[in-house]
């Protein structure tokens, strides 16, 4: 073979492989719609954790189609009522963990990252604990709660919402039951013994209407304080029970970066979107707030037969704008779970007036996904096209 052959042959050779290469570079992106992930988990994967807070029935495993949404489209659980201290410590020192066993193992099973909900919270506490007014027994109560609530799980909770609801709106300490039998100090305490019960946890503050500007103040504080002392804080849960007209996207964003600058990560915990009209009092998620007055009233609950087509497009457009926000701050952001799977078993069809119809979530009452389901997943086929992502955790 002469000199020029064997040089004609291997260019020939080298062309052959660079044409072959950028085929198969075109074919792949030619292929890249088909690729596109369809379940929220997936597509926002890079960004945060996406969860829901379940039920009995769904920790049971008995809600099949619940399931199946579950398995499908999260990555993280939150245990909507069976670990709150009235169902794991009913009477002094006597323990179940049926429910919560049950709901760690399904957690387990489905490879999710566990969330612990909650351990010192005012609300849904057992009876005897409203009669404890002596501090030592108090401090008492609250070490063996935390202790062996969360030794039981140690390594397979990866996050607890330690202390719930501690402020009032105007960012000043709530007069809780264990803020008058312990002083101020109960936070603290209660953050100690979480961080001595399981080092590994992450640690939550976890509040509502944390988007207010006084609100954000206390939680500033309260977290400064914690931080001051060297205890240890992972988190701020903002709970993100919203409505389709606020809070605004600006509050919102401007506590997203407050939170992160103390160094903390923001988690949205409990996010639903009411659609229906609400008693003009109330903002937030008291969870004590009952209006008899208006049960039976059809005025505030408009939609038993369904969410008419402009209010389902306005709510596409509200968590359209939600998302958008996070996607913005997913820096700072590693979690946000939907507090309930479906609009059925949304606790807000009860709450803050008894029997309504709501539709604050992404799956309609037979799990399917609504417009905003579709309009949330929109935005990551968009913002793959659009921008890198930084790989996370
Ligand atoms: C709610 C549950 O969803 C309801 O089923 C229950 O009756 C009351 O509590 N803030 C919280 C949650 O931290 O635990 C509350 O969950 C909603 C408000």
């Amino acid at each position: 073979m002469t000199k020029i052959r064997k040089m004609a042959l291997v260019l020939s050779a080298l062309l052959f492989l660079l044409t072959n290469c950028k085929e198969t570079k075109s074919t792949e992106s030619a292929q890249e719609p088909t690729k596109v992930p369809t379940s929220l988990k997936s597509s926002f994967a890079k960004s945060f954790y996406l969860g829901a807070a379940i039920n009995e029935s769904q920790i049971m495993e008995t809600d099949a189609k619940g399931i199946a949404v579950i398995n499908r489209e999260f990555n993280t659980l939150t245990p909507e009522n069976n670990m709150k201290w009235m169902y794991l410590q009913p009477t002094p020192n006597s323990f179940d963990f049926t429910f919560a066993d049950k709901y760690v193992a399904l957690g387990e099973k489905m490879d999710m990252f566990v969330v612990g909900h909650t351990l010192v919270w005012h609300s849904q506490l057992p009876n005897f604990m409203h009669s404890v007014k002596d501090s030592a027994a108090m401090a008492t109560h609250i070490k063996n709660h935390i202790h062996t609530v969360m030794g039981r799980y140690k390594g397979r909770i990866h996050a607890w919402d330690v202390v719930n609801e501690a402020l009032n709106e105007d960012g000043s300490l709530r007069q809780s039951l264990f803020q008058q039998v312990l002083g101020d100090d109960y936070i603290e305490y209660a953050f100690q013994l979480a961080s001595q019960a399981d080092p590994e946890a992450k640690l939550i503050y976890n509040d509502y209407n944390l988007w207010k500007p006084e609100k954000r103040a206390g939680v500033v504080r309260l977290v400064k304080r914690l931080q001051e002392k060297g205890i240890q804080v992972d988190g701020v849960g903002m709970q993100a029970h919203w409505s389709l007209e606020g809070p605004s996207l600006e509050d919102i964003e401007n506590s997203i970066i407050a939170y992160s600058e103390l160094g903390v990560k923001v988690q949205f915990t409990e996010l639903d979107v009411t659609a229906l009209p609400n008693p003009w009092e109330v903002e937030g998620a008291e969870v004590s707030q009952n209006y008899e007055e208006y049960e039976g009233d059809l005025s505030m609950d408009p939609y038993r037969t369904g969410l008419p087509d402009s209010v389902q497009t306005k709510l596409a457009n509200r968590y359209q704008e939600i998302f958008e926000l996070f996607l913005k701050h997913q820096d700072k952001i590693d979690r946000v779970t939907f507090w309930g799977v479906n609009d059925g078993g949304s606790w807000l069809n009860g709450w803050p007036i008894k029997g309504r119809t709501n539709h604050p979530l992404l799956f309609d009452r037979n799990f399917a996904p609504k417009k905003a389901y579709t309009q949330v997943l929109a935005l990551k086929k968009k913002d793959k096209l659009s921008f890198h992502q930084t790989t996370k955790k």
